[in-house]
């Protein structure tokens, strides 16, 4: 059964570690994902953004695919389906759908109209059981081309939306999404600190965690992070292994072409990925 990811993220808190969100993109990946949770033991949690969610064909799709899998995969660990980045409608639809938890993404929006919205939402995550990850301070990342670089939350507003009764708060300190540009100046301790000092016992989510070096990862911990979502280095890894398979002929090979034997490599390069995060992110065991 999807759990919420409350009881998960206080409870990495309290115990200094962090429990990564991994997005998903389709069967292969879930399936990757949580074998590798269940196998080390570890509470996880799945990331659907709106785009993935249009790509495997809607929310529900989403719930029942997670859900059969959980049943029929035995899964025990605590799993949360999440919606990453969500905007006000994209959440509603996932409440309905049957998410475990969601992001409402209002940091473009006023801080008024951020608080306002998340107000409500808090309400009907609390009356449905449901977690809600808020996110103040927008990150960065790259669109249309243009690298943007993370900007940095104001640690009041922090307070003013944690305050707000949401489970997780998600902090710009810098952090961008995809890879990270050459001239990147690293995550700044200083703004997680100071959100940290204001925000007390909130669980804070770091987003952007592919190709954030380990020690920063594991810094940032330290001062407070609990949640890491990290999407774009399970999608190089599948591409690399696929692009492998592929370039030794390997689909021209007997029956290589059949699907359930090409898309093997990066499922497995999935696998291996995720493990490798669980164990730098200290999730291992903690089911
Ligand atoms: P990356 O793609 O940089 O790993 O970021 C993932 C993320 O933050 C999803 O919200």
């Amino acid at each position: 059964m999807l759990v919420s990811a409350k009881e998960m993220l206080q409870k990495a808190k309290a115990g200094h570690y962090a429990v990564g969100q991994f997005n998903i993109n389709n069967l292969e990946w879930t399936k990757a994902i949580l074998a590798t949770a269940q196998e080390l033991n570890s509470p996880v949690i799945l990331g659907v953004s709106e785009g993935a969610g249009k790509y495997m064909a809607g929310y529900k799709t989403i719930v029942g695919m997670v859900n059969g899998m959980l049943e029929e995969m035995k899964i025990t660990v605590p799993v949360a389906l999440h919606l990453d980045h969500g905007s006000y409608d994209a959440c509603y639809k996932c409440i309905e759908a049957g998410f475990s938890s969601i992001m409402f993404d209002g940091s473009h929006l006023p801080i008024e109209e951020n608080i306002e919205k998340t107000k409500e939402l808090v309400k009907i995550c609390a009356e449905k059981g449901m977690s809600l990850e808020a996110e103040v301070g927008s990150i960065g990342g790259e669109e249309d081309g243009v690298v943007g670089m993370g900007e940095c939350a104001d640690p009041e507003e922090c307070k003013k939306i944690a305050d707000l009764g949401v489970d997780m708060l998600a902090a710009g300190i810098g952090n961008i999404h995809g890879v990270y540009p050459d001239n990147w100046k690293g995550l700044s301790f200083e703004t997680l600190a100071a959100v940290q000092e204001k925000t007390g016992t909130m669980p804070l989510v770091l987003h952007g965690g592919t190709g954030i070096p380990d020690e920063q990862v594991k810094k940032a911990i330290d001062l407070g992070v609990s949640k890491i979502n990290v999407n774009t280095e399970c999608q190089l890894v599948f591409a690399a292994a696929t692009r492998e398979y592929i370039e030794a002929g390997k689909d021209r090979q007997g029956k290589g072409f059949d699907p359930r034997k090409l898309l093997l490599p990066g499922t497995e390069a999935i696998k291996a990925k995720v493990k490798e995060k669980m164990e730098l992110f200290g999730s291992v065991g903690k089911a």
